[in-house]
């Protein structure tokens, strides 16, 4: 059911990282649930994710984009949404990838719970950009449309051109009747730079890699503040601080309070740590 906002959030180093942290953010997530919709996202796959939930205090999702944006299913139902997987995932042989890809020495395969049909993944440890488009040209070459995500100056994941974190956030804010100025997303690493090439409300934590925290534009808000602290920080800027659009509920047949503004609290951080 759709709602006021729709919050898309990276998982590890940006809501998991700080215990404290997260509990604040799950109180403050918990007294809004009426008034957002929540996506966890993630390089890791969704049933590793669903561990993390059992684990720690992260909120229970609405929706579960895994494998850095291979597999998008409803939470806690766990239905795939069909036009993803067809849309995107057409012709794409991973094995093959994987074949062809064996000549580059450097590459080191991810263990196999790490891979799947659609996510090729590597180690690559400071791998320079010549290095990236000799890989990326040598795929094209062969015909394979695939999309290199490279974060955290080690991790490559392969995945068929278009697919992405971005892709899935903008998918699913399309799926759920999201205007991109009800989406805010939120991040620490590479992996999660795509969604911040839309017109979605940014959110980038004091801990993000140098790779995120040099973007720079009018959707973006940078937090001085760490995991979920920055997250909570985001949330404030962009509802309160700065808001983009009027925070009220958009469709009155469908919300969870008909006719009522959805009122978000302004958030109080604990100092910094
Ligand atoms: C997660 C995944 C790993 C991937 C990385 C970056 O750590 O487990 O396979 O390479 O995210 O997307
Ligand atoms: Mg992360």
């Amino acid at each position: 059911m759709k709602k006021c906002k729709l919050l898309v959030s990276d998982v590890d180093f940006t809501l998991l990282g700080d215990k404290e942290n997260l509990s604040q953010f799950a109180e403050w997530f918990e007294e809004h649930r009426a008034c957002l919709q929540l996506v966890l996202t993630s390089g890791r796959f969704i049933e590793s994710i669903m561990e993390s939930l059992r684990e720690t205090d992260l909120p229970e999702p609405d929706y579960i984009v895994g494998g850095v944006g291979t597999e998008i299913q409803s939470y806690p139902e766990r239905h795939s949404i069909a036009a993803w997987d067809a849309d995107m995932f057409g012709n794409w042989d991973g094995d093959c990838v994987r074949q062809l890809l064996s000549e580059f020495d450097r590459l080191e395969p991810q263990a196999d719970e790490f891979q799947s049909d659609f996510k090729v993944s590597y180690f690559l440890p400071e791998a320079g950009s010549g290095e990236l488009d000799s890989i990326s040209e040598f795929l094209q070459d062969q015909s394979i449309h695939a999309e290199l995500i490279y974060s955290s100056d080690r991790d490559l994941d392969i995945l068929p051109a278009g697919c992405n974190k971005g892709t899935a956030a903008e998918f699913l804010a399309n799926h759920l009747g999201y205007e991109p100025d009800d989406v805010i997303v939120c991040g620490d690493s590479a992996n999660d730079l795509a969604m911040f090439q839309y017109d979605f409300s940014g959110i980038i934590v004091g801990n993000a890699h140098p790779e995120l925290r040099a973007l720079e534009g009018p959707a973006i808000y940078k937090s001085p503040r760490d995991y979920a602290a920055g997250v909570l920080d985001g949330l404030d800027h962009w509802l309160h601080r700065r808001p983009r659009m009027p925070v009220t509920v958009p469709d009155t047949s469908s919300s969870s309070h008909p006719g009522e503004p959805c009122s978000f609290a302004r958030i109080n951080l604990s100092p910094w740590s």
